[in-house]
């Protein structure tokens, strides 16, 4: 059985986009793989947390994964600072990984912004530490959204490279299992931009906790255009607003946005986005229900997490110890 691992940042509440780029895709994934869902608190620190919020968003975001589907007794479900296989073998990633490779990564650019010189270096290395996540377990299969395919390329360089300094073949290559449709949706306040966590506009995202009345709401101040849908897909070209609402119903009802546009093209945003809030509830409501049963129960939230860190240690253990030796530690 092949090994899977998938990580997700412990920081403010998993968002529609994770949910369809990342999440659903991790609980089908359950069936036939042997899977490692991390929250990644070591990579949430690269930007500064608020130690307490930190804390309570980790709990949160498990409650959400097993609310969504995933299952914490066939599966591993922990947080990445309690495995310190990770930050080991991240230091010996951070010497094997080249600046030259690192100043390529788009992620960087788009997170540092402007001030490029005030970031931590922690969010510079980022892709190493996630080489490490991978690599500790010697993971095969990593599923991700769109946006974090340059980074799974990095980590297949390191491991290479790695393989090769040491004339070992230690490290097996990652494949990156990238979601067809709508593996990255965008802001509902700007449509260049991904829909993400960290947008100071609550706005621009719709939380997989969010209540029947807040998606309803969201959708309606959805950015769009004035102009009615289009018929077909080529409609959508330099019309990136309308193309994410089409994108995000398609994927969440198991159609195609061809399909979605041959049912509401000539229609008007209006009467579209009332159909939509109606299928993005359907999808959103159970799971964020079963998160506030959840969350109502912290000590056996934290008992879950503890047994996850327990048995990922055991597999990554011996695999870093093993590379630590053939590094000359
Ligand atoms: P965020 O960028 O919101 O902080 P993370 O970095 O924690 O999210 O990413 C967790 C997972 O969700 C990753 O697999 C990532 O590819 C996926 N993901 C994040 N944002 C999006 C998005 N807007 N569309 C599709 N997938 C996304
Ligand atoms: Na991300």
């Amino acid at each position: 059985m092949q090994r899977i691992f998938s990580g997700i940042q412990p920081t403010g509440v998993p968002h529609l986009g994770n949910y369809l780029g990342a999440i659903r895709n991790w609980v089908s994934l359950q069936d036939g793989h042997e899977c490692l869902f991390c929250l990644v608190d070591l990579h949430a620190i690269t930007v500064w947390q608020e130690p307490s919020l930190l804390r309570e968003q980790t709990r949160l975001q498990a409650a959400v994964l097993i609310a969504a589907g995933i299952d914490p007794d066939r599966h591993i479900l922990f947080n990445q600072s309690a495995v310190s296989a990770h930050a080991r073998l991240a230091w010996i990633f951070n010497c094997i990984s080249r600046i030259g490779w690192l100043n390529r990564m788009t992620q960087f650019k788009d997170k540092a912004g402007r001030d490029r010189e005030a970031v931590s270096s922690g969010l510079y290395v980022y892709p190493n530490l996630m080489a490490a996540d991978i690599l500790t377990y010697h993971a095969t299969r990593v599923p991700v959204g769109d946006d974090q395919r340059q980074h799974l390329e990095l980590a297949n360089d390191i491991a290479q490279k790695f393989n090769h300094d040491y004339e070992v073949a230690f490290f097996p290559a990652i494949e990156a299992l990238v979601p067809p449709g709508a593996a990255r949706v965008m802001s509902l306040r700007d449509g260049t931009r991904k829909m993400s966590k960290s947008d100071p506009s609550e706005q621009s995202r719709i939380t997989l906790v969010d209540d029947a009345d807040a998606v309803a709401q969201k959708l309606r101040r959805a950015k769009t255009d004035p102009a009615p849908l289009p018929d077909t897909v080529e409609g959508l070209a330099d019309r990136p607003e309308a193309r994410n609402l089409v994108e995000i119903y398609s994927a969440l009802a198991g159609t195609t946005p061809g399909q979605v546009l041959a049912e509401h093209g000539g229609s008007g945003f209006g009467p579209f986005k009332e159909a939509l809030t109606a299928i993005v509830v359907a999808a959103v409501s159970p799971i964020a229900n079963e998160t506030r049963r959840l969350l109502d129960d912290t000590t056996h939230l934290d008992q879950v997490l503890r047994g996850g860190a327990e048995r990922a240690n055991a597999i990554a253990e011996p695999i870093v110890a093993a590379a630590e030796r053939i590094v000359g530690f």
